[in-house]
């Protein structure tokens, strides 16, 4: 296993579509490795989430975990999962136009976009469908922050960034999040039960 470089806003390989993972690469001492390396890199730049593109691998998997952070009091805690060849579907009642208490505004930040945060509105509840490394089939719903982290993630698969969806009049450098966005605007979860007026 080893640290990768992170790939940087500007970086081609950030706005590509990643390539999908052929079903015979799994397993592959290549690909183990790969797995491995995106995980260590992860954990190493205490990100939530890592994309295959941001270690300049352009195939499409992402890693996620979400350990207790005192930092982050407020966000829970997400297992360690590897998705390959993800496919993600929102849940709403109307796609073209989804309701407030569907949605999550959440100060999002990327490893490839160092120092900067932006507020960005997603769907708060989806469907995930994707394999594990060893070509396990997984479906399931996802709801809340965890939502939040895999949608920005898969992201990267097709060439996006949060700065693309961001409220461009919400971006901050890191120093000026901390001081200036109150800690309960930085994750608020309209349909969470707690927003009802929200
Ligand atoms: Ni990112």
């Amino acid at each position: 296993m080893a640290i990768r470089k992170i790939a940087q806003l500007g970086e081609p390989v950030l706005r590509q579509r990643a390539a999908e993972v052929p079903l015979t690469e799994l397993g592959t001492p290549w690909f183990k490795q790969l797995v491995g390396d995106l995980i260590e890199t992860m954990r190493d730049a205490d990100g939530a989430g890592l994309a295959a593109p941001q270690i300049f691998e352009s195939i499409r998997v992402v890693a996620i975990e979400v350990r207790a952070n005192p930092r982050y009091p407020a966000v829970e805690t997400i297992e360690l999962m590897v998705l390959v060849n993800p496919r993600l579907t929102p849940l709403l009642r109307d796609p073209a136009a989804p309701a407030r208490d569907e949605t999550m505004d959440v100060y999002e930040g990327c490893l490839s976009v160092a120092g900067l945060r932006g507020r960005v509105t997603r769907p708060r509840k989806i469907l995930v469908e994707a394999m594990d490394p060893e070509g396990n089939e997984l479906r399931s719903v996802w709801e809340g922050f965890r939502a939040v982290v895999v949608q920005h993630e898969c992201d990267h698969l097709d060439g996006k960034l949060f700065v693309d969806r961001a409220d461009t009049s919400t971006l901050t450098f890191l120093r000026e999040f901390e001081r200036f966005v109150p800690a309960s605007e930085r994750v608020v979860d309209y349909g969470s039960g707690d927003e009802k007026n929200g």
